[in-house]
C-alpha cells in the first residue's frame, strides 16, 4: 500500500507530497506539531493532543485551519489511507508560505500537513532490558511548553545520546535540575516509591503520556509529585522512567553510566507501563 499524505487541503502521494519553499515552517520553525499513536487503528488520547495543539497555536498566535471535527475527519482519513492499525499520525501546522519577513505576514494562510505511518510497537527488549540515558545541558527556548517545530536543540541533545550509545538525553537546567528528554518526559522514583515528575511549567512539553500516567496513579492509589529533581536524586532513586507517545513508558536504568537502583527497571515502572499499555489497548 503506496503513502498518502494530507498536504494544505489535498490527498497526496506521500513520495512527492511538499510544500512551499517560503513556508514559515521551513524558514523560521514557525510551526507546531503533534504525533498520536495509532493502536489497533484508533487513535489514543486524540482529545488532549488537540486540546495541546490548541493551546500551541494560541500562544504562537496561528489561527488553526480547520475546526477540530474536520482535523478529527483528515486524521481518521489519513489512518485509513495508509492502513495503519499500529502506528502513528503526524501533523504539524505552520503559518503558512509568503516571503521572507520575520513579522507576520498579513496574507498567508496557515498549512497543516498530516502524515501516517505504519509501525512495530517499540522493541519489547527495551522494556524488559531499560534504557540508559546520558545528561546534557539544557540549551533550549523558555518556552517549551509550546510543541513547536523548533527541534534542532533536541535533535542536537538525541545525537549525543546516540553517539553515547544511550537512548535518551536528559536534558538539566542552570540549577542542576532535570527537565526532560529531548523527546519523552523524565521521571524518577523515590525510596518511600512517590512517582516524581517536573511540574509543568514553560521548561517542559506536558507530554500527554505524562498526563495519562497521571491518571493511572491516582486512579490506583500510587503517590505523584510534581516537583524538579536534580541529576545526583535520580542517580540516587529507587528507579527512573520515560514516557512519550513513541516509547510509551521504558524504565531507565543507567544514567551517565551509573546504574539506577538496582540497574534494571524497577517494579513500579514495570507496572505504570503494564496499566499504561491496558489504557492504549483498551482503545482499540
Ligand atoms: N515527542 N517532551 C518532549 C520534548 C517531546 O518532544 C515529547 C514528545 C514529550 C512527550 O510528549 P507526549 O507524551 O505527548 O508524546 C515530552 C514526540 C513523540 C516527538 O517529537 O516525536
Amino acid at each position: 500500500m503506496s503513502r498518502i499524505a494530507y498536504v494544505d487541503g489535498q490527498y497526496l502521494p506521500h513520495r512527492s507530497a511538499g510544500v512551499h519553499i517560503e513556508d514559515r515552517g521551513y524558514q523560521f520553525a514557525d510551526g507546531v506539531y503533534e504525533v498520536l499513536a495509532v493502536v489497533g487503528g484508533h487513535l489514543i488520547d486524540e482529545g488532549p493532543h488537540l486540546a495541546r495543539l490548541a493551546r500551541s497555536l494560541a500562544e504562537l498566535r496561528i489561527v488553526p485551519p480547520m475546526s477540530d471535527a474536520a482535523l478529527r475527519i483528515v486524521l481518521r482519513e489519513v489512518v485509513a489511507r495508509n492502513g495503519v492499525r499500529d502506528g502513528s499520525v503526524y501533523l504539524q501546522i505552520t503559518r503558512g508560505a509568503a516571503p521572507r519577513d520575520h513579522a507576520f505576514p498579513r496574507s498567508a494562510e496557515p498549512v497543516l500537513v498530516v502524515t501516517g505511518r505504519r509501525k512495530k510497537p517499540p522493541d519489547p527488549r527495551l522494556a524488559a532490558e531499560g534504557i540508559a540515558v546520558i545528561t546534557i545541558p539544557d540549551i533550549r527556548w523558555r518556552r517549551c511548553d509550546i510543541k513547536s517545530v523548533a527541534l534542532v536543540a533536541n535533535v542536537l541533545g538525541k545525537q549525543r545520546a546516540r553517539e553515547a550509545g544511550a537512548f535518551e538525553a536528559w536534558q538539566v537546567d542552570g540549577e542542576g535540575r532535570v527537565t526532560e528528554g529531548t523527546s519523552t518526559n523524565a521521571w524518577i522514583v523515590t525510596a518511600d516509591a512517590t512517582a516524581v515528575t517536573r511540574q509543568a511549567d514553560s521548561a517542559i512539553l506536558n507530554g500527554v503520556t505524562r498526563l495519562a500516567v497521571f491518571d493511572i496513579i491516582r486512579r490506583e492509589g500510587y503517590r505523584l509529585v510534581e516537583r524538579p529533581f536534580t541529576v545526583a536524586e535520580a542517580k540516587a532513586a529507587r528507579e527512573a522512567f520515560v514516557t512519550s507517545t513513541a516509547v510509551e513508558l521504558l524504565p531507565v536504568v543507567r544514567i551517565d553510566g551509573d546504574p539506577v537502583g538496582s540497574g534494571t527497571p524497577g517494579p513500579l515502572s514495570q507496572t505504570l507501563r503494564a496499566f499504561y499499555l491496558a489504557h492504549t489497548a483498551a482503545a482499540a
